[in-house]
């Protein structure tokens, strides 16, 4: 019997994706042997981006094995062909059944393997119905098993559907190493990759993407994509800086705010935290007297990017009160701030970085913390607020 094993602390092995939107969101790759899932809507864009990865993989040397569910060779061909890599070599299944998985890694020296999808494949020892949730739960267990044993890193995508799926992704989350989301809206190009889970890296990082006709591209620079659509007139418009992960990013705040002619009045916020809305509504009404009680008020955060981040505050508050005065703000200004609940504007983490951002675009103001005013940043003029009144007295 054995007693113990022997460990090595350090960093772990990884395979690159060779797309740098995708290995930083991973926290620098594949790691070797993980079992990772990769879930969003149905054609979002999921078997492309996994495409990619797989010949990238394959073009390394790598022993590839795609195993689709739900196209045929054919397809899976036309589409690699698509997306236009130089001449790679990877094996491909299309077959429902599973089971002859284990004879196929053995004959064909396989380093990694993409299961696409979960809901469509089987195995048959769970009965021959694919996407059940036994057979959904049994076959992600055994692919960890099998990346464990043979140190192969598999991916599984896995379609979440609105109307909750209960064999989706969501309950498959605590048994991999990795959740990756990818999201967008189907009217707009781009795509947005997201960790949920990382048992070997952050999940604050985001890998941005747009769809074309040669497949994903990957968006080096997403605050001049997020900000491409800006109408730079009218009011309930701000401009403001998140970080996700080691990033800055620009994006639009719009707010929308009508006399209602409901009962209760709506509040409606996309991309923001509407617990956060209320708090911003009833901080405008108490503490700076201004009667929005009684509007419908909607928030959005352009692009879809959601936002988790306090340091919004402000540039939402701005927008709210723009849209409610019908009173235009700065376009060349970036606002940034989180708003307490005496009005009062507090300090941001990492605004150097928010800013230079801002600046690299463009802007040429920011509005800010009091505290932080004294920050130089080459090429922008800071505004220093201590509350939110005196940010709204700017503009009258
Ligand atoms: P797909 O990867 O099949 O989505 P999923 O696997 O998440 O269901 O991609 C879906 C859409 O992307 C499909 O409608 C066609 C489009 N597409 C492109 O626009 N360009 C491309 O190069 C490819 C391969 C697909
Ligand atoms: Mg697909």
């Amino acid at each position: 019997m054995r007693m113990a094993d022997a460990i090595v602390t350090g960093s772990e092995k990884r395979q690159l994706s060779y797309i740098e939107e995708f290995d930083r969101v991973l926290g620098g790759g594949f790691v070797t042997g993980s079992l990772v899932l990769i879930g969003g809507d149905p054609g979002i864009g999921k078997s492309t981006l996994m495409l990619h990865a797989a010949l990238n993989q394959a073009g390394t040397g790598q022993g590839v094995l795609y195993w689709s569910g739900e196209e045929s060779v054919h397809q899976v061909q036309l589409r690699a062909r698509r997306l236009a890599p130089p001449q790679r070599e990877l094996w491909v299944v299309a077959e429902s059944c599973l089971d002859n998985l284990e004879l196929l890694l053995a004959e064909h020296d396989i380093d990694f393997l993409v299961i696409d999808s979960i809901q469509s494949i089987y195995r048959s020892e769970h009965g021959s119905s694919p996407g059940s949730l036994q057979q959904v739960r049994e076959i992600t267990a055994y692919l960890m098993r099998l990346a464990k044993t043979r140190g192969l890193t598999v991916i599984i995508i896995g379609h979440v559907t609105k109307e909750g799926n209960i064999a989706g992704p969501k309950m498959l989350e605590h048994m991999v190493d990795a959740v990756l989301y990818f999201e967008g809206e189907r009217q707009h190009s781009y795509r947005i990759l997201r960790a949920v889970k990382n048992r070997f890296g952050s999940t604050n990082e985001i890998g941005v993407f747009t769809m074309t006709d040669e497949g994903l591209q990957e968006v080096p620079n997403p605050s001049e994509l997020f900000l491409a659509e800006r109408s730079q007139q009218g009011s309930g418009s701000t401009v403001t800086a998140l970080v996700e992960g080691s990033r800055p990013l620009l994006v639009e705040i719009q707010a929308l705010v009508t006399q209602t002619t409901f009962q209760n009045p709506r509040r409606l916020a996309n991309g923001f935290d509407p617990n956060r809305l209320a708090m911003l509504l009833a901080v405008l009404e108490k503490r700076l007297g201004l009667p929005i009680g009684l509007s419908d008020a909607y928030v959005n955060v352009a692009g879809g990017i959601r936002i988790s981040e306090p340091a919004v505050d402000l540039a939402v508050a701005l927008a709210l009160w723009s849209s409610f005065r019908e009173k235009g703000l700065d376009h060349q200004a970036l606002v940034l701030g989180e708003v307490g609940l005496t009005g009062e504007v507090r300090g941001v983490q990492h605004l150097e970085r928010r800013l230079r951002e801002g600046a690299k675009l463009g802007f040429t103001r920011a509005m800010v913390p009091m505290r932080q005013e004294a920050l130089a940043i080459p090429g922008m003029q800071l505004i220093g607020v201590r509350h939110l009144a005196e940010a709204t007295q700017r503009y009258g």
